[in-house]
């Protein structure tokens, strides 16, 4: 159906209203987690996601990145940064996202998301120049941390082609977003809380956007973000593109379909579920008493680990314990400033932090490199962060594995969300200094000596005859 689209609230969708939307138990706000864990229920599951109907018919894959209508430097930087066949969701959608249809894209974690609307955002914007604080394309986020991944991954590309990218999030310094955006920016990608301030205080202004991205659609479409999310998405060109991509669209997102899109291509290569095949389950059975000293070991083990926990205050506990251990852990989570949520994000990156200890806010679309193991120390409550929290692993055709502890009181519940999730897991019972729990983790003790994780020295050039450090500005480049 070829509805005008319209910039208008919810009360004057077309007739028909809105209609009931599923409901969303977990309400999450700025990939915030909750309290709890202990013997809640699964959230039940959402409505399976009904696609809307496509009119126009999609235009059909393609298999390579040559047969589809790209410039130049986008195809020169696509084989310069190594990647060579598109996937399949980025095959699928790409040659109508770059004929400038509406897109509604599921695709599995790790399965290429960014750069399927990555590249067609900037081969439209390419070639256009945007007046200050007044961007020409907008991405929009649920973190911080994700937003900054999307601008990296982007990076190369846009250079490429010219085209130069904002990154707003919140905790760092407005001035110098509101700077960058006054020097002009055609794309932003952004979390909404800052653009929302940014607009605000009169520094940037959407009614020029003419290509509008949600990643992690149905996250943004969760009760914390819908209101900020709408309100922003009635400010851009009214009729621009719109593309929503998750790896679990759901009926959370049946809203933002119906009032933003129109006539949209849907993508839906993955079941709901989402699940990765390359990926090993794991429920490990363990005792209350035991659990401390099995996770301790987890942790200790050759690699990096990715363990996930419901709230700050164990995350802050369980790396306090592990670094006393001698492991190498750093805690990521939202009561972290800005600067430490970063480094300790780019420490896990490069090695310096090897047990990378999370709440939900590390559990949506971010990609470390070489990560083959993701462990639940609390069980997810929702089927939909168990898929995305295993997502950190098996990523992009790699393999790996998520391992969830279950202490008895716990297993029924875990029983009914690895159904909801749609997943068969191998459940084992294990304990510490066991040859289950080795085999499945590569767990071992470490080595008792307590460590600490030092802040790195800021990189600078080294000039000669450099003024001192003391007193200087940070260079543009810093930022
Ligand atoms: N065509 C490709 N060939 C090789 N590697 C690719 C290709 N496309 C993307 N990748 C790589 O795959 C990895 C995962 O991509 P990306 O982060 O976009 O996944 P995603 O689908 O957004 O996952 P999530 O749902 O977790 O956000 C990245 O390292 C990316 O560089
Ligand atoms: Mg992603």
């Amino acid at each position: 159906m070829n509805r005008a689209r319209t910039n208008n609230r919810f009360s004057r969708t077309r007739s028909g209203g809105t209609g009931p939307l599923r409901s969303s138990a977990s309400g999450r706000s700025g990939g915030q987690n909750q309290a709890g864990g202990h013997g809640r229920r699964p959230a039940a599951i959402r409505g399976e996601f009904a696609p809307p109907k496509t009119v126009t018919p999609a235009l059909p894959a393609v298999e390579a990145f040559t047969d589809l209508d790209l410039p130049e430097q986008l195809l020169t930087t696509l084989a310069a940064e190594g990647v060579s066949v598109p996937f399949p969701i980025q095959g699928a959608t790409l040659p109508n996202t770059l004929a400038g249809r509406d897109v509604l894209g599921r695709g599995r974690t790790g399965s290429g998301k960014t750069l399927a609307f990555g590249l067609a955002l900037l081969a439209r914007t390419a070639g256009q120049r945007a007046e200050p604080g007044q961007p020409l394309a907008l991405v929009l986020v649920p973190t911080r941390e994700l937003a900054q991944q999307v601008s990296d991954a982007l990076a190369p590309y846009a250079r490429s082609v010219g085209v130069r990218l904002a990154t707003v999030v919140g905790g760092l310094s407005i001035a110098r977003q509101a700077g960058a955006l006054r020097r002009g920016a055609e794309v932003v990608v952004a979390t909404p809380g800052r653009l929302k301030d940014l607009i605000d205080r009169g520094d940037c202004r959407l009614g020029r956007v003419g290509i509008t991205v949600l990643d992690e659609a149905d996250q943004m479409a969760d009760m914390g973000f819908l209101p900020q999310v709408t309100a922003l998405l009635d400010q851009v060109r009214p009729d621009g593109q719109r593309m929503l991509f998750s790896a679990t669209l759901d009926g959370n997102v049946d809203r933002l379909v119906r009032r933003y899109l129109t006539d949209p291509v849907v993508n839906s290569v993955d079941p709901s579920a989402g699940v990765v095949t390359a990926m090993e389950h794991h429920v490990l059975h363990v005792d209350v008493a035991d659990k401390k000293a099995t996770v301790t070991e987890i942790a200790g083990r050759e690699g990096r680990v990715i363990m996930f926990l419901d709230t700050k205050h164990a995350v802050n506990r369980l790396t306090r314990d592990l670094l006393a251990s001698g492991v190498r852990a750093a805690a990521l989570h939202g009561g972290k400033s800005q600067s430490q949520r970063n480094r300790t994000l780019s420490q896990f990156r490069t090695g310096g932090v090897t047990a990378l200890v999370a709440t939900n806010v590390a559990a949506r679309g971010i990609h470390v490199d070489n990560l083959d193991l993701v462990v639940n120390v609390d069980p997810p409550t929702d089927p939909k962060d168990y898929l995305h929290r295993g997502g950190r692993t098996a990523r992009a055709g790699e393999s790996g594995s998520v391992v969830t502890l279950v202490t008895p009181d716990q297993r029924r519940d875990m029983t009914r969300l690895m159904a909801a999730a749609g997943i068969v897991p191998q459940t084992t019972r294990v304990r510490s200094g066991g040859a289950e729990l080795h085999r499945i983790t590569g767990a071992q003790a470490p080595s008792g000596i307590p460590v600490t994780i030092a802040a790195p020295t800021p990189e600078r050039p080294q000039r000669a005859a450099a003024p001192s450090r003391r007193g200087r500005r940070r260079s543009p480049a810093a930022r």
